[in-house]
């Protein structure tokens, strides 16, 4: 129903652009966090192409504990500073890996991820957890894509009770 391809032939930009209107129709109205980041997950998955792994992790203490995603069964738990998502909650900015395999310290949790991106999710100065982004092919993320999840994050922000996850 809210299908944004980003492989629907129009340039990398202008379908961020669709995507996020898709998700503002999509959360509009609702104010349960966790459907709403659920569908969220969901729009991410059906909507980009050559990714095998897309969701949430929520911050917990210390930790950054799984949240709703798409994709293989994950690492319940990671520490902040540890792993690609870990590093991103730390400097509390995106993370881009072309080459898991060279990243010292990734966290493997679907061996057929192959690049990754993680877009820290703060609301108002107050780290709330990471978006990550797993594809199977290297290099799969370039500056369109950090921008464009970098706006989705910020659309999604103001629209989720995060306090109340
Ligand atoms: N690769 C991540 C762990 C999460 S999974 O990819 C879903 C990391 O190094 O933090």
């Amino acid at each position: 129903m809210f299908e944004t391809p980003v492989h629907s032939g129009l340039p990398k930009a202008a379908s961020y652009e669709e995507l996020t209107r898709s998700l503002v129709a999509l959360v509009e109205g609702e104010t349960d966090a966790l459907a709403n980041l659920a569908n969220a997950a969901s729009l991410l998955a059906h909507s980009l192409d050559r990714i095998n792994w897309c969701g949430f992790y929520l911050l917990r203490g210390e930790d950054l504990v799984l949240g709703p995603f798409q994709g293989k069964p994950a690492c319940v738990r990671i520490p902040v500073g540890k792993g690609v998502c870990g590093g991103a909650a730390e400097r509390r900015q995106t993370v881009v890996v072309p080459d898991v395999n060279r990243f010292p310290g990734h966290i493997t949790c679907d061996p057929a991820s192959r690049s990754e991106i993680v877009v820290p999710v703060i609301e108002e100065n107050v780290l709330r957890g990471v978006l990550d982004v797993d594809s199977p092919e290297t290099g799969r993320f370039d500056e369109e894509d950090r921008a464009g999840l970098e706006k989705f994050v910020a659309i999604l922000i103001p629209r989720v009770a995060w306090g109340r996850l």
